[in-house]
């Protein structure tokens, strides 16, 4: 399969980085952050989580957040909500797209949401309704699809039935998550190779986290398997409170120099990537993950 022309990076810092971060940050700082990303060219951000604040305490001010910045035409502002609760919050802070997240494995989906993956399913169907409703557009997540932190192996058929279903409810796309890192290019092969039967590929995402170093592998793996959209976080932000262990995504940095250099098309101003990752990593006191920042910032 040839490598595709142009790719669509979903930022997923501000959300999937950030809501593993024990300190807090202030709205502002988060607001700073999102902007600075949509100034480099992001055109899908997700900015926050309508989840339970005793579950994930940083993603309490998501409503702040989304009153907080300057949205930009032709730019996506998303945030995940997990029931009609979740939902009714995004809503009313003017959230027109969400994301809902499902898993491969049972002990994540109790550990993750408080029920088993078929509960979670039907959580979403109202939800979809609503969203109808409202032109609200709704992406799917379906977690450990390489890997579970409490069941190990995870088959590719069973994150297949999954995806499969979220796309028949109405997700207008489908991101597969290695949660907690442990994929590997051959099985991100195969996975999407078993899943790619069921969903269609242009509407399959990848969202790898880099805990064994193979997370820019594994977009490349994905790249070959015709695969064009990726989530990837700033500075490798993040980790998932419900994987221990687990690092931050990919860094968008680094997904983004791979694909200059292999001439694929994103829209994406790298420097001012790396300028958006060095101020929150400077709020955060600590070094980026990504390698690339690094490199240029050692230059
Ligand atoms: P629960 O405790 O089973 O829910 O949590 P409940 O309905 O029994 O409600 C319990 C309390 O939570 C009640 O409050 C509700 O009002 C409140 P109380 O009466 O005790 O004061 N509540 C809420 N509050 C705010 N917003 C809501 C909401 N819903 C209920 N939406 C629930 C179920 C799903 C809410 C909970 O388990 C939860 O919030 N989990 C958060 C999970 C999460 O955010 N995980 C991280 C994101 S997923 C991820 O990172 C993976 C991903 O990146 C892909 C990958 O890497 O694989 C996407
Ligand atoms: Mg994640």
């Amino acid at each position: 399969m040839p490598l595709p022309a142009k790719v669509r990076l979903v930022e997923v810092g501000p959300r999937d980085g950030l809501q593993n971060e024990a300190q807090p940050i202030s709205v502002a700082d988060k607001v700073r952050l999102v902007d600075d990303l949509t100034a480099a060219g992001l055109s899908y951000v997700e900015v926050g989580s309508f989840v339970s604040p005793k579950w994930v305490p940083q993603m309490a001010g998501s409503a702040e957040v989304f009153a907080g910045i300057r949205q930009q035409p032709g730019v996506t502002y998303a945030a995940l909500a997990p029931n009609m609760r979740g939902f009714e919050d995004a809503l009313g802070a003017g959230v027109k797209e969400v994301a809902v997240f499902a898993a491969a494995s049972e002990s994540f989906s109790q550990r993750n949401i408080n029920c088993s993956i078929s509960e979670s399913l039907q959580r979403f169907v109202p939800i979809m309704d609503a969203a109808r409703q409202h032109g609200v557009r709704v992406r799917g997540y379906v977690s450990c699809v390489l890997g579970c932190p409490y069941e190990g192996q995870v088959d590719a058929a069973q994150v297949a039935a999954v995806a499969r279903e979220l796309y028949e409810m109405g997700c207008y796309e489908v991101s597969l998550g290695d949660t907690i890192g442990t994929g590997t290019p051959g099985a991100t092969r195969h996975l999407f190779n078993v899943v790619g039967a069921q969903v269609p590929r242009p509407q399959l995402a990848g969202h790898f986290h880099d805990t064994y170093g193979q997370a820019l592998a594994n977009v490349y793996a994905s790249l070959l398997e015709g695969i064009s959209v990726f989530d990837s976080s700033v500075a490798g932000l993040g980790g998932c409170p419900y994987a221990k262990g687990a690092s931050g995504n990919v860094a968008s940095e680094d997904v983004l120099y791979m694909l200059q250099g292999l001439g694929i098309e994103t829209g994406i101003d790298l420097e001012k990537l790396i300028e958006a990752g060095q101020r929150i990593s400077l709020v955060l006191g600590r070094a980026t993950g990504s390698r690339v920042a690094r490199a240029r910032n050692a230059c």
